[in-house]
């Protein structure tokens, strides 16, 4: 078929009004986005849209051509060389959050396709894929073709998103990052979506966090934000669903890379942290609902338990590192990974419960130590992050250790540990502790 001529567009006119309240259609959207990679839109006028949608919205009708637009600036991954059902994961990010390192092995080895693409970190958020270099050799820049074929052979496969992925969500957000307008959530629904529709998955388990460590910082956003995701998703075609998660305190015990990376492979043995085996095993069985393997959720708890407990999932892990040219014996023996030598301990300056642990500071502590990244050209320091000795609820005597701190670098531990001392709150009464998972969200 002929390719349609894209006619001059009146951009002003489109980014009027949008700013006036009006609708843009399907055509008007893929046009814009169309000019947006060829340069005949300008930045400026992008960024002039996206403040228009900030203020104004977009209905779900705009929010799909919106989402469809940007996955189809790239290239669109086809898995439909493998039959099984494929299901990816996805978090709006957290601190602490090293579900995907234990997740993706678990669902896998149940029988379900997970082509697992993640993130690096940025700002007090960690990303997957620092963690999983944490694990010596391991390669995340698979090629489409290594990506489609280690599917094939291990069913999961855990890579970064490649360039010609979604370019425009690449170039927009740029946009948004420094013009005040990230936090729209037509425009953060398109821009986790197109990505992930790129994929080539079936299904789609969105992992909503909500609180002081998450982008969302109440549950009526984040719901809104969740529904609007599970609808657009499933009006473009895909099984979507989200879980709404609590992020007001950092998942498990440790921040950083090589630490939550040996934190999310106990998981695989059956130890690990009460709340990240929790939040696991929910999204794990939640997956595999997606997939059509269970119809319960007992069911999906049973299938997923066993999955871990007969080692089947920690021999996927295995397969994976091994295909992906990490050192294996890592899975087998998680405190193989280094942690950097230079510490520090915190203490506490009071007796009772710790009723706050504040994820925030936590996390610009960690990025402090090295962990993390402030631009996105920087290293990361694998062995650096901080453990934490007590989680909320737990009571402490003055003096107990609270954390350790780890770096590379001593002279980053002063600023540091006074920045994780400041994240404790400890107090007479013994604070209300609640399940991570607050509600599942499926229309
Ligand atoms: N994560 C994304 O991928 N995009 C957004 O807009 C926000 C969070």
């Amino acid at each position: 078929m002929a390719k349609r001529k894209r006619q001059p567009l009146a951009v002003p006119e489109l980014i009027a009004r949008k700013r006036e309240g009006g609708k843009l259609d399907e055509q008007e959207i893929r046009d814009l986005i169309a000019g947006f990679m060829d340069g005949s839109v300008a930045d400026y006028q992008m960024s002039a849209l996206a403040m228009a949608v900030f203020f104004r919205g977009m209905d779900f009708d705009e929010t799909v051509a919106m989402t469809l637009a940007i996955r189809d600036s790239g290239k669109v991954v086809s898995l439909d060389h493998i039959d099984a059902p494929k299901v990816d994961k996805h978090s709006t990010g957290g601190v602490g959050d090293k579900v995907s390192i234990c997740l993706a092995p678990i669902v896998a080895a149940c029988g379900v396709v997970v082509p697992m693409m993640s993130g690096r970190g940025l700002g007090h958020t960690g990303g997957t894929l620092d963690k999983l270099e944490a694990i010596p050799g391991f390669r995340v820049d698979l090629s489409v073709r290594e990506f489609r074929a280690q599917l094939r052979k291990t069913g999961c496969a855990l890579i970064g998103q490649t360039g010609d992925l979604a370019p425009a969500d690449k170039r927009l957000y740029a946009l948004r990052d420094v013009t005040g307008t990230v936090e729209s959530i037509p425009l953060i629904t398109s821009s986790i979506l197109s990505k992930k529709l790129a994929e080539g998955i079936d299904a789609l388990v969105l992992d909503v966090k909500v609180g002081r460590g998450a982008f969302m910082k109440t549950e009526p956003k984040a719901r809104e934000l969740a529904r609007c995701l599970v609808r657009v998703g499933r009006l473009a075609g895909k099984r979507v669903s989200a879980l709404l998660t609590d992020m007001n305190a950092p998942i498990g015990y440790t921040i950083g890379n090589a630490l939550e990376t040996t934190e999310a492979l106990e998981v695989l043995h059956g130890q690990g942290p009460d709340d990240l085996r929790e939040l696991t095993y929910e999204l794990a069985g939640e997956m595999l609902r997606a997939a059509g393997m269970v119809k319960t959720k007992a069911q999906a708890l049973r299938r997923v338990e066993s999955a871990v407990l007969d080692g089947t999932a920690l021999e996927k892990m295995q397969q994976i590192v091994d295909a992906q040219g990490g050192d294996p014996r890592v899975v087998e023996e998680p405190n193989r990974l280094a942690v950097a030598r230079h510490r520090s301990t915190c203490v506490a300056a009071s007796s009772g419960y710790v009723r706050g642990i504040g994820p925030l500071e936590l996390g610009y502590a960690s990025m402090g130590l090295g962990a993390g990244r402030s631009r996105a050209e920087e290293e990361v320091d694998s062995g650096a992050g901080i453990r934490l000795h007590v989680q909320v609820g737990d009571q402490v005597r003055v003096g107990d250790e609270l954390a350790t701190l780890y770096t590379s670098e001593r002279a980053r531990l002063r600023a540091a540990t006074s920045r994780v001392a400041t994240s404790f709150r400890i107090g007479k009464r013994r604070p209300l502790v609640r399940s991570r998972i607050i509600e599942t969200i499926r229309r």
